[in-house]
């Protein structure tokens, strides 16, 4: 009997996922010791590759096939990881893929610079690619996703951030490396400017549904599962859409509650928000937003040619929402 070609697909994505780990850790070592100890540590912690896949998927699904594919999947994964380290600093975060963030176990000092490492290792092995649209799309990337974290952090403390702010953060801060790693397939393949804009719109409309996802399990899941801690958004003063929402359809006293916690990050009040949140509704209509972006990326798969792949591409989409961790 013939295989599922969804399964076929994934089965083949794995193999092709270990050339990228592969590539992964040759490219990693460093001469300094302490640069490997704590690459090593969060590289190797694993987490979910999303961004590597999609590289992966749309060059798959374009007919392309060169090494350099993996080359790029290990890049865009190695600026994710570069993301993640200054993140926790910013952030003040101490879990990360189920272990003691880099920050927590070597330092604040430690993880920036690591990070600055995996930043500039990943901008060698771009080069080594040699295709200047390759580094077009990952410098603007590198470029949008600093601006990101910059808005986000004048978004901090503010409970008057309007949900179109907090949605300029989220397509800054994540959903524009998911829309570089649709893109470097479509160019590795070079598509027309039409199939490569609707990769585009895939990787960006599936990494805004996965930050809106991110946010509400921010709020709904456990440590365990997710491997971070919860309540570190309210903990902060994130003002994410859950919290919008909720302010929104509550009673005055509870919005004062859940705006004097945006304003000092109270802990303590922390039980108390979540359940306005979830009572709200807030949470459900945080996964509508979600999947509504999810379809717009299927929407985008119009555009590519019937294949296992682009199967493969809609499961993925609705994966990213449906997800628990
Ligand atoms: C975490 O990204 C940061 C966000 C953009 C929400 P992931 O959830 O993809 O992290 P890992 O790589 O799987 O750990
Ligand atoms: C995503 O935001 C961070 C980046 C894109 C760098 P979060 O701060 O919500 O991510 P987590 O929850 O720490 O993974
Ligand atoms: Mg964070
Ligand atoms: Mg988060």
């Amino acid at each position: 009997m013939p295989l599922d070609p969804v399964v076929e697909a994934l089965d083949e994505l794995n193999a092709q996922m270990r050339e990228v780990d592969a590539v992964i850790s040759r490219r990693l070592a460093s001469e300094v010791a302490l640069i490997n100890q704590i690459s090593g540590y969060i590289v190797h912690a694993g987490g979910k590759r999303m961004r590597p896949k999609l590289v992966l998927l749309f060059a798959n699904a374009l007919g392309h096939a060169s090494p350099a594919r993996f080359e790029l999947a290990a890049t865009v994964e190695f600026i994710h990881t570069a993301t993640l380290l200054h993140d926790d600093v910013v952030d003040e975060s101490q879990l990360r893929r189920g272990k003691q963030t880099a920050n927590a176990m070597f330092g604040n000092a430690a993880s920036v610079l690591v990070g600055d490492f995996l930043y500039s290792r990943a901008f060698q092995m771009m080069v080594s690619v040699e295709r200047m649209r390759v580094l077009e799309v990952l410098a603007d990337a590198t470029n949008v996703i600093a601006e990101g974290e910059v808005l986000q952090l004048m978004n901090m403390h503010d409970p008057d951030a309007t949900v179109e702010s907090y949605l300029r953060v989220i397509r800054y801060k994540t959903a524009k490396l998911f829309e570089a790693s649709a893109r470097l397939g479509a160019v590795l393949a070079d598509a027309s400017p039409e199939v490569e804009e609707a990769c585009a719109a895939y990787g960006r409309a599936l990494g805004t549904a996965f930050q809106l996802i991110d946010d509400v399990l921010d709020y709904e899941s456990d440590s365990q599962t997710l491997g971070k801690n919860i309540g570190d958004d309210l903990r902060e003063g994130k003002p994410t859409l859950p919290l919008l929402i909720a302010m929104e359809r509550s009673t005055p006293e509870q919005r004062a509650l859940i705006r004097h916690a945006i304003e000092h990050g109270e802990e303590e009040k922390l039980a108390q928000i979540v359940e306005i949140v979830r009572s709200t509704g807030a949470l459900e209509a945080t996964r509508e937003a979600a999947r509504i972006e999810a379809q717009h990326a299927k929407d985008a798969l119009n555009l590519l040619p019937a294949s296992k792949w682009q199967k493969s591409l809609l499961e993925f989409a609705a994966q990213s929402v449906e997800r628990s961790f």
